[in-house]
């Protein structure tokens, strides 16, 4: 078993933030919910434990509350903001709601050196707060390590103990040196080393995929997206011919899509490819229809055809593989004002139906994105598959407002080719979320040479986010702008105008439909 930190979810938005910089310093860490019992915890062998903020009061009445034993599990105890008025709370000290909340930059100003969270750190370091209460009375055994202007117990600690509380959040990137912080109670005060690196995490898995599957034969649909490529390499490593890969083109894919596949899995990795060219039956369904979920609801329900019938074809297989990543599998904790309990998504409509009788292997479900990134390189996949931008699974049709025919698909790959081949030229592509042409419905007049000309418009997105549930316009640059109008206009057949979507999500979404 890895060394891991347990971090209990109190309903913080930031929870897995927490746990990602904890895997940063190469120790593996696993959130579990705030009332999970103590002895379960204890099965873990956790060198740590971390209590995480959220947007509760210890001392209201339906305040999220931990195992009270989770004290004398004689494991370090670090709580960030909820956490160390919890951690309290919990040991006899005091919490109350605040004069004034603390929100937003801070500077902290380390009193006692000597305490291990601050080892190797200034004496005044910028922090990032976001609390109303405040703890008004230490536990007994505790003694302030550090300031902030509103807090005279910005940070403490228990050293016999080895129990600490942070009132700041040392998680986010408004917290500078945090990692550090976080480091040093990782390595420092746990004691733990950095054996979490996705080179050794490799070998377990190829492993652990050995042991599960045995001789059988596992099914993968391979989308070309990061997870499922991912995950078709790492299952190619530990099984090789006994993976079948089926992957199915739409019609709705974009410039070389299918081309990039077949060349990376089929000529390189010499993976058994599956190649279902199924673009004429899902354009035909999709024939004379506008309506946005309807399409979505159309293809979703195609593609489980053709994937059933593709299963058939390639034959018995006991397993089917998928690249379910780890905060898919996370119990969201859900607290009124948690942003990440809301977030349930209209978008996997395209999932397959429980019913389908295979064994699954999910061989991502214990990884962050980030992660899957790291492994598709130890697997020696391309930067152009591992950093590739998130595709929503209806493609393009959710990118051809109106209806989706043949010629407008075309049109809109073309100018979309153009998209992200200046993305990736200005060296854009890759810094952010997302950057693609959309086709829209309306028809203007221009003028071409000497010709008047009546033909569609392009909208051109770019947005910056952190996992697709907010997100932010991008400013890019005028002369690429310009450039982007330019060659869409004089290469792409049927456009005449180009125009750029400025809006931010909320209140727009990132796609148009
Ligand atoms: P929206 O448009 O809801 O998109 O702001 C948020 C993120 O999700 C992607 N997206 C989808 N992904 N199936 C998917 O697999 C879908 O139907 C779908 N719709 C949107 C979108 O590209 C963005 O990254």
């Amino acid at each position: 078993m890895n060394e891991q930190i347990v971090i209990l979810d109190f309903g913080s938005q930031y929870t897995q933030v927490i746990a990602r910089r904890v895997r940063e310093c190469n120790v593996y860490s696993t959130i579990l919910h705030f009332n999970t019992p103590a002895t379960a915890i204890a099965k873990l062998k956790p060198s740590g434990i971390i209590l995480s903020g959220g947007p509760s009061s210890v001392y209201a009445a339906d305040a999220p509350l931990p195992d009270k034993n989770l004290f004398e599990l004689g494991v370090p105890v670090l709580g960030i903001c909820f956490g160390v008025q919890l951690l309290a709370q919990f040991l006899g000290g005091k919490v109350e709601k605040g004069l004034k909340r603390e929100y937003g930059k801070g500077t902290l100003t380390v009193k006692d050196s000597s305490c291990a969270l601050f080892a190797k750190l200034p004496k005044s370091l910028q922090v990032w707060n976001s609390h109303g209460d405040k703890l008004t009375k230490l536990p007994r055994d505790f003694k302030p390590v550090a300031i902030t202007e509103n807090s005279e117990y910005a940070a403490i600690e228990n050293r016999a103990r080895k129990f600490f509380g942070l009132q700041f959040h040392p998680e986010v990137v408004h917290t500078p040196r945090g990692k550090e912080i976080l480091a040093n109670f990782v390595h420092g005060v746990c004691g733990c080393g950095k054996s979490w690196t996705m080179r050794n995490y490799l070998d377990q898995a190829v492993e652990e995929i050995r042991a599960q599957v045995g001789k059988e034969k596992v099914i993968l649909g391979l989308s070309g997206g990061v997870d499922s490529s991912v995950a078709a390499a790492l299952l190619h490593k530990a099984i090789g011919d006994q993976l079948t890969c089926i992957f199915v083109n739409n019609g709705l894919l974009r410039a070389r899509e299918a081309e990039v596949v077949q060349e990376v899995f089929g000529r390189n990795f010499k993976l058994k490819l599956q190649y279902e060219n199924s673009a004429a039956l899902f354009l035909k369904k999709l024939k004379g229809v506008t309506d946005p979920e309807k399409k979505r609801k159309i293809i979703g329900r195609t593609f489980i055809d053709v994937f059933q019938a593709a299963t058939q074809r390639a034959g018995k297989a006991k397993f089917l593989a998928q690249g379910t990543l780890y905060p898919d599998v996370i119990e969201s904790v859900p607290i009124a004002g948690n942003p990440a309990a809301l977030i349930k998504s209209h978008h996997n409509v395209g999932g397959l139906p429980k019913n389908m009788k295979f064994a699954l292997v999910e061989p991502l479900k214990n990884l962050f994105k980030d992660e899957v990134r790291q492994l598709g390189l130890e697997l020696g996949l391309p930067k152009e598959i591992v950093w590739r931008q998130p595709f929503p699974g209806p493609g393009l049709a959710v990118r051809v407002l109106g209806e989706v025919t043949p010629s407008r698909c075309e049109i809109l790959r073309n100018a979309d080719a153009i998209v992200v081949e200046e993305m990736k030229a200005s060296g854009l592509y890759y810094k952010i979320w997302q950057s693609f042409a959309v086709l829209l419905p309306v028809r203007s007049v221009g003028v071409m040479g000497d010709e008047r000309t009546y033909d569609y418009t392009i909208a051109i997105r770019a947005v910056e986010s952190q996992d697709g549930m907010t997100a932010d316009w991008v400013k890019l640059p005028y002369d690429l702008l310009e450039k982007l109008a330019s060659r869409i206009i004089n290469e792409v057949k049927g456009v005449n105008r180009c125009v750029f979507d400025i809006t931010s999500k909320p209140p727009g979404t990132i796609e148009w439909e």
